[in-house]
């Protein structure tokens, strides 16, 4: 175990001898976990091989799956990456900083341990104030995934990070709750169309109005992805964010959701188990069950997204046995939330029109 320094940090008054204290961590090789605008991010140095190996060993995380490396200048992708097509400056240009990820061919310079082996590079510009001041203070590029326990829901509050990662690292900074909640959307720009890997606030719709047509990968709302088609992201590939208890997805309208539902918790409480449903908060008050999350509002699907993980990780901590919830899809930022909800639930889905 390592001691872990944990500092609280306001953004809008960002405390600038701590930043300093963070950048010279990252470049001497250590860990620091920063807010970004999506999630929490395990920050190392991008160009360090050694620095980007404990990434892996701290979060648990298998060594094929790649690392995002994260720059505070449009101008720093071309020292992480080569060959860089029109299409990226045009996004940079419309979501830079912002929560987009562009695949791009790596530059000699990145090490083959932070592109976990792949000849390609994650790039993105975080518009987060504390992440762009700990760029800028560690002097290089930061390779930061989420700052989770490989397979656990990303952390949106330092309390899950501090939950996850204490003893393990550095330092954690503490700037507060996310704004987005879900990862950044990440497209492919190494193929001859772009192509989404994984979908976030960023839609297909705002890539489609910059560049032209845009395709999706396979792999993301559909299970046999996992057999069937090879995820281009190689983390999509991986189960991810599962609760301990066992979550069951109920799709099909709406009042037929709330009945089959509350059916199954009376089912699940008969044998004693413990249950937990999570609900929009426009139908929340219709369970019948003792632990009922009103994860947001279906006219707000940005505070579902918000709210997604931290719910996710109250379920652990309420040890239930089981959890239904409601299905939100939809098609723009609905999608990056059912995206993570159904790799929760291990894709079980069932109808409540059936
Ligand atoms: O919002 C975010 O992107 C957060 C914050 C911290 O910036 N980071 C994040 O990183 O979500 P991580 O490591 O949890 O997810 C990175 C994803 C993985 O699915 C990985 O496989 C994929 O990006 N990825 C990274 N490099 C890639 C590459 N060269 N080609 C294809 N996929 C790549
Ligand atoms: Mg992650």
């Amino acid at each position: 175990m390592m001691k872990t320094i944990i500092y609280t940090i306001d953004k809008d008054h960002i405390d600038m001898e701590k930043i300093r204290e963070a950048g010279r961590i990252l470049a001497d090789g250590g860990l620091v976990a920063f807010p970004t605008e999506t999630v929490y991010g395990l920050g190392a140095d991008a160009m360090d091989g050694e620095a980007s190996k404990k990434i892996y060993a701290a979060k648990g995380r298998p060594s094929d799956n790649p690392l995002i490396v994260h720059i505070c200048e449009t101008e720093d992708m071309a020292r992480v990456a080569r060959d860089i097509p029109e299409a990226a400056y045009k996004l940079a240009k419309a979501f830079w900083p912002g929560p987009l990820t562009m695949i791009l061919n790596k530059s000699e310079a990145v090490p083959l341990s932070t592109t976990g082996g792949l000849d390609t590079v994650a790039v993105r510009m975080p518009s987060h104030p504390i992440a762009r001041a700990v760029i800028a203070a560690s002097g290089t590029y930061i390779a930061a995934p989420s700052a989770n326990t490989s397979g656990r829901p990303s952390p949106t509050l330092a309390q899950h990070v501090i939950q996850d990662m204490d003893g393990k690292i550095d330092m954690i900074l503490d700037g507060g709750k996310v704004g987005i909640g879900i990862e950044s959307t990440i497209v492919d720009l190494t193929g001859e169309m772009p192509m989404i890997l994984r979908p976030g606030y960023i839609t297909r719709d705002m890539l489609t109005r910059v560049l032209g047509d845009v395709c999706v990968d396979k792999a993301i709302l559909s299970e046999n992805a996992d057999k069937n088609f090879r995820p281009k992201a190689p983390g999509m590939k991986y189960k991810h964010y599962a609760p301990k208890g066992d979550l069951t997805i109920v799709e099909g309208a709406p009042d037929q959701v709330v009945l089959k539902i509350n059916q199954l918790c009376a089912r699940a409480e008969a044998e004693h188990k413990s249950v937990a449903v999570i609900a929009a908060r426009e139908s929340a008050g219709k369970y019948r069950c003792r632990h009922v999350f009103a994860i947001g509002s279906r006219r707000d699907e940005e505070s579902i997204a918000a709210n997604l993980f931290a719910v996710l990780r109250e379920m652990d901590e309420l040890h239930v046995d089981v959890i239904y919830s409601e299905s939100y899809y939809d098609d723009g930022l609905g999608q990056a939330v059912m995206n993570r909800l159904l790799k929760a639930a291990g894709h079980h889905v069932i109808n409540a029109d059936d």
